[in-house]
């Protein structure tokens, strides 16, 4: 069976955070648990390129706008390896031959008299990049960006969305699990018990030039919406392509509540107006928060996976997101949280549960699986145990496959519990003792190694590099990557003599946690960390990361009048910024500019002979035999962008 799994394309404004690293996290795994129940399976993620909030990024950052999307497109593309996410296909709205199908798409929806030229006033949030009605606005602002949408009038193209607002209506009728979970199903039924508008999908070039061309007006380019939602298409190659007719029917898109409109109005009626079927089902989660309010590029306060990833591992990480939400609701993050699921969840339960079992069977049967007894024999104890693991592999397949994660996630931890609760009961190093119960520890042990396989087969699509490792302590390698979920149900799987490795430590301790960065500028102080203690001169991490490393270019350098030592130095990490730096000595103006250095963006503003320096060049000290110092500051290798961070 074909199984299409999709993300959002991310809007390539700003590099990615925790919320990007969910959304893509959460297709992943459910790609890897179809794979698991046997699906072909085809994973996509991608970035959206055009449209003017990333024409006005690139400009921020003094980049045309193809250096700049090509950029960060390549930072989305490099997290999600550390993410353990593998998609088969990372599309890119730039593409050529996105670009030219969308331009097929608009002629053809144009020639059929779909789409029509008219003049509209409306309010726009460039945030969301679409007009809002008045209904959507709280106090006068969107409620995701915080900012007043503008006003505009202008004339433009429009989409007959209206015309098959009564054909959405039925669909999403006749099709209870279309949109997910329900609430949302309610809200955009509840939307369109409305007369829908048209949409507009063009922008004068006058105003913006960063996007498609319409193939029938040169003066307009699409409206990024209409191209970003056919990626959907063009990435498994409509229309002409084996892949499109294979997959497309079987699509599930992965989405934030931010985005439900666009998905669930917009995407639905373009297909209907190309004559393709509907996509299958859509998946809408809730938002990370911290501190109640909307992890956004937008505002700042965010989480960087990859600091996450440093300091908890990636499995912690995936286990986290997947545990901490239930999927279509909003949850918080804190260091506090993924510090216990951390400790208590995965070092505890399941690490510790993982060594000593394995530690017994090296101890007490040499390193291998024991052969079990005879049915006849089985303790009640034996008997839950093997009905919890069957009860457990169902749950947790009709919870993954309703994309309720942190339910299937529970229902494995329930086992966890049981296993260590079996082995205190059982006492296997009482049983060694005894030569007359050599029999029911061989049970016992085998036992919790088959129940064990178990555990690391349906933790596979969570937790790959874990459930990786497990298997190849358990003696079971190689079955594990064929391994499919029946052989999650059939008990007796590991064969006796089975030789297992060392549990090792799945997931060493970890004593420190990381907090979101909450700007001041968002209202609130950001958060005091308690006097940190200092063991034999190491800093933390959290310590490492309040220094703010920049990338640097030296646009200008002058000598500082009444000064043989200061330099002062105009530098852009992207913005521009005056650094008076000691290093006259050193370094002649013009060897300067042009050198790209590494400095400390965010130490405290000075003044230097009365001339303002708001940060400082890293430079090594090394000293000279005749007792004074040469200075020689740090440049980088390679090219890089000013104002790229130093981590
Ligand atoms: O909207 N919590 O891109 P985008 C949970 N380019 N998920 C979050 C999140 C948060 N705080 N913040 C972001 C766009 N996300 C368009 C999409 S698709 C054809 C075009 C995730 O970069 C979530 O998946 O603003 C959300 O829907 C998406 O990022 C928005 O990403
Ligand atoms: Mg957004």
């Amino acid at each position: 069976m074909p199984t299409y799994v999709t993300t959002p394309i991310y809007y390539v404004n700003a590099m990615p955070h925790l919320g990007h690293a969910y959304t893509t996290i959460v297709a992943d795994a459910y790609s890897r648990f179809r794979r698991f129940c046997g699906d072909d399976v085809r994973f996509q993620t991608g970035t959206d390129e055009h449209g003017e909030k990333i024409a006005e990024a690139a400009a921020k950052a003094g980049e045309t706008p193809r250096a700049y999307v090509d950029r960060i497109a390549a930072a989305f593309r490099e997290t999600w390896p550390h993410l353990s996410v593998e998609p088969d296909y990372i599309i890119r709205t730039t593409d050529a031959d996105h670009v030219k199908t969308v331009q097929d798409i608009l002629q053809r929806v144009y020639d059929q008299d779909d789409i029509y030229f008219s003049e509209y006033s409306g309010l726009y949030c460039k945030g969301c990049e679409r007009f809002l009605t008045e209904k959507e606005l709280v106090e006068g602002k969107c409620p995701d960006h915080q900012v007043e949408p503008k006003s505009i009038t202008e004339q433009n193209y429009f989409f007959r969305m209206s015309k098959y607002q009564e054909w959405l209506i039925d669909h999403i009728k006749a099709n209870p699990d279309f949109i997910t979970p329900e609430r949302y199903r309610n809200e955009v039924l509840s939307f369109l018990s409305e007369p829908l508008e048209d949409l507009c999908i063009s922008r004068p070039t006058s105003r913006l030039i960063w996007g498609i061309p319409l193939p029938f007006d040169p003066n307009f380019v699409t409206y990024v919406w209409f191209d970003a939602l056919i990626n959907y298409l063009t990435g498994i190659g409509y229309p002409d392509d084996p892949n499109f007719s294979f997959y497309w029917g079987a699509s599930e898109h992965v989405i934030a509540k931010d985005i439900l409109k666009p998905h669930a109005i917009y995407w639905p009626t373009m297909l209907r107006a190309m004559d393709l079927e509907p996509f299958q089902r859509l998946h809408v989660h809730g938002y990370w928060n911290v501190d109640a309010t909307k992890m956004s590029k937008s505002l700042g306060n965010v989480v960087r996976p990859r600091e996450l990833v440093e300091i908890y591992g990636v499995d912690t990480v995936r286990y986290f997101v997947l545990r901490e939400m239930s999927f279509g609701l909003d949850a918080s993050f804190s260091g506090d949280a993924i510090l216990a699921r951390h400790n208590a969840d995965l070092a505890n339960d399941l690490g510790n549960l993982f060594s000593r079992s394995l530690a017994m069977i090296d101890k007490y049967m040499e390193g291998q699986v024991p052969a079990r007894e005879k049915a006849s024999l089985l303790t009640p104890d034996d008997r839950e145990l093997m009905s919890a693991v069957s009860a457990m592999v169902a749950e947790y397949r009709e919870y993954m496959e309703a994309f309720a994660f942190h339910k299937a996630l529970q229902a494995v931890w329930e086992v966890i519990g049981l296993l260590n609760r079996y082995i205190v009961a059982n006492a296997p190093w009482e049983l060694a003792k005894h030569p007359r119960q050599t029999e029911r520890l061989r049970t016992v042990l085998a036992f919790l190694a088959e129940a064990l396989w178990k555990i690391t087969l349906v933790l596979g699509p969570i937790m790959p590099e874990t459930a990786a490792k497990m298997a190849t302590a358990l003696g079971m390698g190689d079955r594990f990557a064929s391994a499919v979920i029946d052989d999650a149900v059939i008990w007796g799987q590991i064969p006796a003599g089975t030789v297992v490795g060392q549990g090792g430590q799945l997931f060493p301790r970890v004593e420190k946690k990381v907090e979101a960065a909450v700007p001041a500028a968002a209202g609130q102080p950001a958060k005091k960390e308690a006097a940190p203690v200092q063991e034999e001169g190491l800093i933390s991490f959290d310590q490492f990361k309040t220094m703010e490393l920049r990338v640097a270019e030296i646009v200008a350098a002058e000598k500082v009048a009444k000064s043989d030592r200061l330099l002062k130095l105009t530098v852009k990490a992207p913005e521009e910024r005056t650094i008076v730096a000691g290093i006259a000595q050193h370094y002649s103006p013009e060897a300067l500019v042009g050198q790209k250095v590494i400095i400390v963006a965010n130490l405290k503003p000075a003044k230097l002979m009365g001339i303002p320096s708001q940060g400082m060049v890293l430079a090594a000290k090394e000293q000279q035999a005749n007792g004074t110092e040469r200075l020689v500051v740090t440049t980088v290798a390679g090219p890089v962008a000013a104002g790229s961070r130093v981590a």
